[in-house]
């Protein structure tokens, strides 16, 4: 989803995650023995595992084992022109897991998910469905940030299907840890990652989706929703369409929310 009409500059929507809430090791450190590093996860250059080979753990890692681990993911070569991994952002706890695509410019530079326009522009549909911040989950299917240069300018490049296969380890592994209630995928890219399958964003918000490998996974049932990504109501301000897109997003929000229990 592109991210060119973007302005910089949003703060952080969703609470900080605090490591020391969540049995990080000190400083952020080192993967608790036997790595964090979902199987294919932080594999050398062009090593990934597919999609579905990584390994049941035992446990689940930990979102704050799996956030150290991150860096030294190897599994595709958008960390080489990357700024960093960009991970995820709210508590262990949460109930609603919001999947986006791919951080954009100004999350590439801070490290944190949604904090650019797109980011600002969730947080008030999410403000208007009444959602407690607090019960949110963000994350994307792509950990890196891929673009193209045009002069001094970084323009968004949707990821390929390779890299959303090569980073679903470590989405599955997200899921793992948080074992949300509701999963709400955040465009078609999200949704490729969460379901294992091309999806369309027009035929299929609003439904109620089959993730079979989440659910046998968490070994219950996740409801899992589509919306529209919140860049693509971006592109339309402006544009008469535009209030419509963004009711549309807050009332695809507040749908998911209405099956936490
Ligand atoms: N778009 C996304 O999909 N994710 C982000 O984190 C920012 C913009």
């Amino acid at each position: 989803m592109s991210d060119e009409t973007e302005r910089p500059g949003a703060a952080a929507w969703v609470p900080e995650y605090d490591d020391r809430e969540q049995g990080a090791a000190p400083g952020g450190g080192a993967a608790p023995e036997g790595g964090a590093a979902p199987e294919g996860g932080a594999a050398p250059e062009g090593g990934a595992a597919p999609a579905g080979d990584a390994a049941p753990a035992s446990a689940p890692a930990s979102v704050a084992a799996l956030r150290a681990a991150a860096p030294a993911c190897r599994g595709c070569e958008l960390q080489q022109h990357a700024t960093q991994v960009v991970f995820s952002a709210g508590a262990q706890t949460a109930t609603l897991m919001l999947v986006g695509e791919q951080p954009g410019d100004r999350e590439d530079l801070e490290g944190r998910p949604f904090v650019g326009p797109a980011g600002r522009l969730l947080a008030d549909a999410v403000t208007k469905a009444g959602i407690d911040r607090g019960a949110l989950y963000v994350t994307n299917a792509v950990k890196h940030f891929r673009f193209e240069e045009r002069g001094p300018r970084r323009i968004h490049k949707t990821p390929a299907v390779g890299h959303v296969v090569a980073c679903h380890p470590w989405l599955e592994a997200e899921v793992d840890a948080i074992a949300p209630q509701v999963i709400l995928c955040l465009g078609a890219t999200a949704a490729r990652s969460v379901l294992g399958r091309t999806a369309s964003v027009t035929r299929e918000r609003g439904q109620l989706l089959q993730a079979p490998d989440v659910a046998a996974r968490l070994g219950r049932d996740v409801k899992v929703l589509l919306t529209t990504h919140p860049s693509a109501v971006l592109r339309l301000r402006g544009e008469p369409t535009f209030d419509d897109a963004f009711a549309a997003l807050v009332a695809d929000l507040r749908l998911a929310a209405s099956h936490l229990r």
